[in-house]
């Protein structure tokens, strides 16, 4: 007879109903989701990257697949953060899931400005994201530099009234470097990993596949490296975190949660099928039963030394 594990989980006081949240920029504002199952399913949601002003991203092609994953240079496209506040938040706030603001900013008091208003409206927890890889200003060089990453973190944490969660790039060399320098800072969680940089040429015409040239690799391909981040961030740091990086099953979760997270986003497997968040939930669900565990919560940091 297998037991039903408790699939409940907290993220820096965070309770989610379960450790499966959405990643940013792969579910958009859930809308589309929304026709093919009951976002109230879901642990979280974090939404697409909202900036101080509305992007319109870069220029197509911006997708080009890869073998396992997918690049990517979005380069940010969103209506803005004060377009979210009054149409898009007000539609999730229908159901029974975590709300995390995933922000971008050109400066430090732009992260601050957008942490004030979407703490004031209300969202359940603010992700800041330092690690696009896809924008000139900002983005990247803020998650690849430990002083910038450090200053991003205290503007932020300055201005929120929720818990703020700052996403970690994987396009660095030491990336425990950049994850304690954000909690000195004070940030309460860290995700990760966002996308790697790559690129792919298309041999006939000589062109870079995307216009932008280079892009940010995510999907099946880099879960291995999503891993290996994890459990280093967690044995450097003892900050809660949300653990991303090519998860499309329940043994793809269960293995970031091994290595210390706390909670799993599901982003480019959704785009092949929507329903992949509820499938690596009950998988996980079904790993936790099968190993006897009463909550699914004995799995983060499990991981055992050789
Ligand atoms: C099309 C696309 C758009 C993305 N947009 C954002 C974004 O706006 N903000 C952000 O922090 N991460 C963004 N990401 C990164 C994902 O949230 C996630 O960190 C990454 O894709 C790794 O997870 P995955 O392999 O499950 O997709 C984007 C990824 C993709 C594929």
């Amino acid at each position: 007879m297998s037991n039903t594990p408790s699939m409940a989980v907290e993220l820096a006081g965070v309770a989610l109903k379960n450790p499966i949240v959405v990643a940013s920029g792969t579910f958009g504002f859930g809308r589309e989701y929304g026709q093919f199952y009951d976002l109230s399913q879901l642990g979280g949601i974090c939404v697409k990257g909202l900036t101080a002003a509305p992007r319109e991203g870069n220029p197509p092609p911006r997708i080009a697949e890869t073998p396992m994953g997918i690049l990517n240079s979005v380069g940010l496209q969103n209506p803005g953060v004060d377009a979210f506040i009054a149409h898009d938040l007000p539609f999730l706030r229908q159901y029974d899931l975590k709300v995390i603001a995933n922000i971008s900013g050109n400066t430090p008091e732009e992260y601050g400005q957008m942490c004030e208003k979407l703490s004031a409206a209300g969202v359940d927890m603010i992700e800041v994201n330092i690690s696009c890889p896809n924008v000139k200003a900002g983005g990247l060089a803020y998650g690849t530099k430990p002083e910038l990453a450090a200053e991003v973190t205290e503007v932020a944490k300055r201005h929120a009234t929720v818990p703020v969660m700052v996403k970690l790039s994987p396009n660095v060399t030491d990336v425990t470097e950049i994850a304690r320098a954000v909690a000195d800072a004070g940030a309460d969680a860290l995700s990760l990993i966002n996308t790697l940089r790559g690129m792919r040429i298309d041999v006939n015409t000589r062109r870079p596949i995307l216009k932008m040239n280079t892009g940010g690799l995510s999907g099946p391909a880099v879960l291995p490296v999503a891993v290996r981040m994890v459990w280093e961030v967690a044995n450097a740091v003892s900050l809660p975190i949300l653990g991303m990086g090519g998860v499309s099953t329940g043994e793809d979760a269960a293995q970031l949660m091994l290595a210390g997270a706390s909670a799993v986003a599901v982003g480019t497997a959704c785009f092949a099928d929507p329903f992949t968040p509820l499938k690596v939930r009950d998988g996980l669900c079904e790993i936790a039963a099968s190993q006897g565990l009463e909550r699914v919560s004995q799995l983060t940091g499990g991981v055992r030394p050789w």
